[in-house]
């Protein structure tokens, strides 16, 4: 299966949010084999999200929650109301939160905690900036944000977890990492998350890339195994974009015999 996890960040109001989501749906029209969707608008728009996904297959993920369960947080949106709102999944841990609001991995770690025990999924982001991608320490980078975020985890059989693999220089640069660059570091993700967390199962989680997809290169990371599925950010809020993001994953679904 691939999956697809559009991040409007704070880019689309709650009017834009609806149109965009509408056109998704009219996007996935006439395809025999579908990824799995996952729309982030930003908080104030989930509400009426999730009424025009209502019935589909598009599923609602919020772009991040706070670390706490309740109480005196003002502006923070805590787990339990975002799955009150039909949040499944949500962002953690993205690059924007950990350079632009100081997010650490123990941030993450509780993060990802608190999202697993109020039934959401995860999208754990990681992924090595510019500097540690040149010195040749990326994967060491990658591997510390993972140990961090899944530090003291322990995960039921129920509980589902998406990595996605978003190198820093990459997001909104218009500079992607190569499709092969990218496969080989989610095989070694997909290598550590097992003993990271001792009893997972490989359906359990999933490895997506993020960085700069937009319609012309969506199919040359999707046609990678190792490509689980894609968090796309600008490319997300714009409709053709989009489209051709969800074409490219439902052509290499159908192409697939399995
Ligand atoms: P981008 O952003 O697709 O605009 O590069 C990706 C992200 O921030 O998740």
């Amino acid at each position: 299966m691939k999956t697809i996890v559009g991040n409007w960040k704070m880019n689309v109001g709650t009017r834009e949010s609806v149109a965009l989501a509408r056109g998704v749906l009219l996007a996935l029209r006439g395809h025999k084999r579908l990824p799995d969707l996952v729309v982030c608008p930003p908080f104030v728009a989930l509400g009426e999200v999730r009424k025009a996904v209502a019935r589909s297959h598009v599923a609602l993920g919020a772009q991040d929650l706070a670390a706490e369960e309740q109480g005196a947080f003002t502006g923070e949106v805590s787990s339990r109301m975002l799955v009150e709102l039909g949040v499944s999944h949500v962002v953690v841990g993205h690059s924007e939160r950990r350079r632009l609001f100081c997010e650490t991995d123990e941030t993450v770690n509780r993060k990802v905690i608190r999202a697993l025990s109020a039934g959401l999924t995860p999208i754990v982001c990681v992924g090595e900036d510019a500097a540690a991608r040149r010195e040749g320490r990326a994967r060491e980078f990658v591997a510390g944000q993972l140990r961090g975020a899944l530090r003291d985890l322990r995960t039921r059989h129920k509980d589902r977890v998406l990595f996605a693999y978003e190198p820093v220089w990459a997001i909104g640069t218009g500079e992607a990492d190569s499709p092969a660059d990218a496969s080989a570091m989610h095989a070694w993700i997909r290598s550590l998350v097992p003993e990271l967390l001792p009893g997972i199962k490989s359906d359990q989680f999933a490895v997506l890339y993020g960085g700069s997809v937009d319609g012309s290169n969506a199919y040359s990371f999707l046609r990678e195994d190792e490509v689980d599925g894609l968090l796309v950010g600008g490319a997300s809020v714009k409709l053709s974009e989009f489209t051709k993001i969800l074409e490219s994953a439902s052509e290499v679904l159908e192409n697939r015999t399995e």
